[in-house]
């Protein structure tokens, strides 16, 4: 039989499949989530997310040198508060964990990226990510609030900031405040394209921010949603950001491959807790090869069209790539 083109030719070693692969997976596409929390010596575990840890500003220096080392060049941070209140108020104060743990990560390892997670949930008594009133969230309210998370997380050296609240016109208010106090050079990466998803639910545990009362369903996408995901990313570029990002990743790669046709900004996609553990739970019960799966699933992500990902396996595909195993 006599076939004109075999395509297991080019599959044949390790070495032809290697020349011929059409995405890779670098440590420099990678960003690595650090949760911070009040108090010293605090290294404590995620129940939910397995190798994730809570930490206290105290220890945080040594994670990022291992983070650094690992070639990643960014973390994103994100902030427990002592105490949470109604509008969240310790999300912008200086001596909130967040701006407390930056100096710290600019001192541990000064050429490493410091992007910063701006929402209230994390902090408000309600969960909510913005200002309840007559038992909504108000957008207009809470944009006020953002814009001051968003220049104090700036004055303590934060080199981007990442609205994920999905509030209206977010991108607009904290650009303003930034300009308007002389950091027209902080960056903006807006959770642009941020759906209402079951696979937040880890994450919830660990930042204590699961809502109090209702979901997040009226300010967050519905899932069935592709074309409203172009209107979210255009008005974002309009009002200044950077990056867009898309959240979740894996059910959503459709949502990144036409977005990356729709806008020339960087584009990033956020691998988030419920992806992470899934992968975590089966691979502890033996039914899927971590490394494999973690790997094709960055894979599929980048091949859909990401420039970079979030993800709590940051620093374990680090590892394997460096080690040559894609
Ligand atoms: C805060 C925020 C959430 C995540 C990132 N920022 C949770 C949410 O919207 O409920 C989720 C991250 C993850 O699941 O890994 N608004």
């Amino acid at each position: 039989m006599e076939l004109p083109y075999r395509p297991r030719r080019l599959r044949r070693r390790e070495a032809l499949r290697r020349l011929v692969r059409e995405t890779h997976i670098r440590p420099d596409d990678l960003i690595y989530p650090l949760f911070v929390v009040p108090g010293t010596k605090i290294k404590d575990p995620i129940a939910a997310m397995p190798g994730m840890h809570r930490r206290s500003v105290d220890l945080v220096g040594e994670e990022v040198k291992a983070v650094r080392d690992a070639g990643i060049p960014a973390v994103l941070l994100f902030g427990l508060p002592e105490k949470k209140d109604e509008l969240g108020s310790e999300a912008g104060v200086r001596t909130g964990v967040v701006q407390r743990a930056i100096k710290q990560i600019k001192k541990a390892a000064p050429d490493l990226l410091v992007i910063t997670d701006v929402c209230l949930c994390g902090y408000t008594s309600h969960g909510h990510c913005g200002v309840v009133r007559q038992g909504e969230v108000d957008n207009d309210a809470t944009l006020e609030l953002l814009a001051r998370v968003a220049l104090s997380h700036a004055e303590a050296g934060a080199d981007i900031v990442a609205p994920s609240d999905m509030m209206d016109g977010r991108v607009l208010a904290i650009r303003e405040a930034l300009d308007e106090q002389g950091f027209e050079m902080t960056a903006i990466m807006s959770y642009a394209v941020k759906y209402a998803s079951g696979f937040y639910g880890p994450f919830r545990e660990a930042a204590e921010s699961a809502p109090q009362f209702g979901d997040r369903r009226s300010y967050q996408m519905d899932p069935a949603n592709v074309r409203e995901a172009f209107r979210e990313a255009a008005l974002d570029v309009e009002e200044g950001a950077d990056i867009i990002m898309v959240k979740p990743a894996l059910p959503y790669l459709d949502v990144i491959s036409q977005l990356r046709t729709e806008i020339d900004q960087p584009l990033a996609a956020y691998q988030v807790s419920g992806e992470y553990s899934m992968i975590k739970a089966a691979a502890a019960n033996g039914w899927l090869d971590e490394k494999t799966v973690l790997l094709e699933s960055l894979v599929s992500i980048k091949r859909a069209g990401a420039d970079m990902i979030i993800t709590y396996f940051a620093k374990e595909a680090a590892s394997i790539v460096s080690h040559n195993y894609l």
